[in-house]
C-alpha cells in the first residue's frame, strides 16, 4: 500500500512532505527561445521557473504523479518566460492542468504540428488531451503557478520540440501578450 504523505497547500499550489523538486534554469534553454543572442547574454543561472512534484508510484502503468509549476516572470527579448514543453513518451497519455495563480497561457500542438493555446487565469482547469505537446507561458508580472496530474508513466520528450519548434511564440508587443507564428 503506498502511503499518503504529501501536504498540499490550495491556496498557493505548494507541496510539502513526500516531494521531488526540480528547478529549470535559463542555461538549459538553448535554441527554445527565438532570440538566442540575448538568451545567452543573460545570466545562465537565471531561475525560469520549478516544478514540485509527489510522484508516489514512479513509473508504474495506471499510477499518477500530482505536482506544481511555478513560472517566474520575465522576457528574453521580446518572448516571455516559458517552459521547455514537451510531448510524453507515452504518446496516449492526457494530463489536467489547473491556474492557482497568475496570468499564462497554455500552448498546445498536436502531432501535425498544429498549435493552439488557451488562458491560464486562477481557476482555470484545462484538459491536455493525448498526443498534445505542452507548454506555459508567464504573461503576467508576477509568478504563474499551475498544477498538474498526469499518468506516472507519461515520460517527457522534449527532443521533439527542440528539433522542430512549437508552432506559435507568445510575445510581448506594445505591452501586450501577442500570439505569433514560428
Ligand atoms: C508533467 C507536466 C508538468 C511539466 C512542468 C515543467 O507532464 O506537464 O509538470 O513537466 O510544467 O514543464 P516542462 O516539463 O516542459 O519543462
Ligand atoms: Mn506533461
Amino acid at each position: 500500500m503506498v502511503q499518503q504523505t504529501a501536504i498540499l497547500n490550495p491556496a498557493t499550489g505548494v507541496l510539502t512532505g513526500d516531494i521531488v523538486e526540480s528547478t529549470c534554469l535559463l542555461g538549459s534553454m538553448e535554441g527554445l527561445f527565438e532570440d538566442e543572442e540575448t538568451r545567452k547574454a543573460m545570466p545562465a543561472e537565471t531561475v525560469l521557473y520549478k516544478v514540485q512534484v509527489h510522484a508516489p508510484d514512479a513509473d508504474a502503468e495506471g499510477g499518477l504523479f500530482f505536482g506544481t509549476s511555478f513560472i517566474n516572470p520575465g522576457l528574453v527579448g521580446e518572448e516571455y518566460f516559458m517552459t521547455k514543453g514537451h510531448y510524453h513518451n507515452k504518446r496516449d497519455t492526457a494530463e489536467y492542468y489547473w491556474c492557482v495563480s497568475g496570468q499564462g497561457l497554455l500552448l498546445l500542438m498536436d502531432e501535425a504540428g498544429v498549435a493552439t493555446w488557451q488562458e491560464m487565469t486562477p481557476g482555470v482547469l484545462c484538459y491536455i488531451p493525448r498526443r498534445s505537446a505542452h507548454r506555459l507561458v508567464n504573461t503576467g508580472d508576477g509568478v504563474l503557478t499551475i498544477g498538474a496530474c498526469w499518468p506516472s508513466d507519461a515520460g517527457h520528450d522534449y527532443g521533439s520540440i527542440k528539433e522542430k519548434g512549437f508552432g506559435i511564440r507568445v510575445k510581448k508587443v506594445d505591452g501586450k501578450p501577442k500570439v505569433m507564428k514560428s
